[in-house]
């Protein structure tokens, strides 16, 4: 317990099996993780995980469950919770900005909403982007953003960033009013950018953009969701140099 309130300031908040899972397959170092029940633990990891198994025992004490509550009021279903720490930003900027790019980066223009972009950052990391970068004032690390992304910000590059400071490479940003995405093919060293669930694409943004690209999407439909739109964006992409031999 000492150790968990020594480490948590600083530490990415793990919260529950899944997002401890994905951060250890994706080299997280896992500082410490707490359970109230490690025979429960050992058991879920079996089922679900059992390439991390062992390095969940290993990484989780157990505690009374009185500690783990006072410790962690909203504890997670799966009862376990960890600190990890973060990834350096300079590791993350060089990943971001390395070239030749082999899959697009991820731009989320000022998102408010922190399950939204948890939930881009599963998408990014499902589709094997190199990365996703916010702008604005959401910080791509909370808590609420690792849960909603189940830890994959371990298995990509996550960082906050202006909109002048943006990697380069050509920008497609994605808006209603733009050219359809079915007429072109999006290159591996794209930036893609979404808009704020309530106002879009910011004028900064479009004005480093060089493509305006739509979804198909029929008339009296205002727009999609965030991740949604992140998602088919994602796949169109995937899909343009995919092969049955070799995948992407
Ligand atoms: C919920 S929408 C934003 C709606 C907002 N009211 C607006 O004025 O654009 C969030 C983001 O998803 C993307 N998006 C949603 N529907 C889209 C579509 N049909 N075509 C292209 N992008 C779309 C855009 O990047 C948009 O900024």
């Amino acid at each position: 317990m000492a150790r968990w309130t020594a480490l948590r300031d600083g530490a990415v908040l793990l919260d529950g099996f899944h997002a401890l899972k994905h951060a250890l397959r994706f080299d997280a170092h896992v500082a410490t993780a707490l359970t109230s029940d490690l025979q429960a633990v050992r058991a879920l990891a079996d089922e679900l995980a059992p390439d991390v198994a062992d390095a969940v025992a290993e990484a989780a004490t157990e505690v009374p469950a009185a500690v783990l509550r006072e410790l962690l009021p909203r504890l997670h279903p799966t009862g376990i919770a960890a600190l990890a720490a973060r990834p350096a930003r300079a590791d993350n900027l060089a990943a971001l900005t390395r070239t030749p790019r082999t899959a697009p980066v991820v731009v989320l223009d000022n998102p408010r909403n922190l399950g939204n972009a948890g939930a881009v950052i599963r998408l990014a990391a499902g589709f094997g982007a190199t990365g996703v970068v916010t702008t604005g004032t959401l910080d791509p690390w909370h808590p609420n953003v690792v849960r909603g992304a189940a830890g994959l910000h371990y298995a990509t590059a996550v960082e906050h960033l202006p909109v002048d400071a943006l990697p380069a490479g050509p920008l497609y940003a994605l808006d209603p009013e733009g050219e359809d995405i079915r007429t072109l093919e999006l290159p591996d060293d794209a930036l893609l950018a979404f808009g704020s669930e309530r106002s879009g694409i910011t004028d900064e943004l479009r004005a480093r953009a060089d493509a305006l690209v739509s979804l198909p999407m029929r008339p009296q439909v205002s727009s999609y969701n965030l991740a949604t739109s992140v998602g088919m964006a994602l796949f169109h992409w995937s899909a343009a140099g995919w092969s049955a031999a070799g995948g992407r």
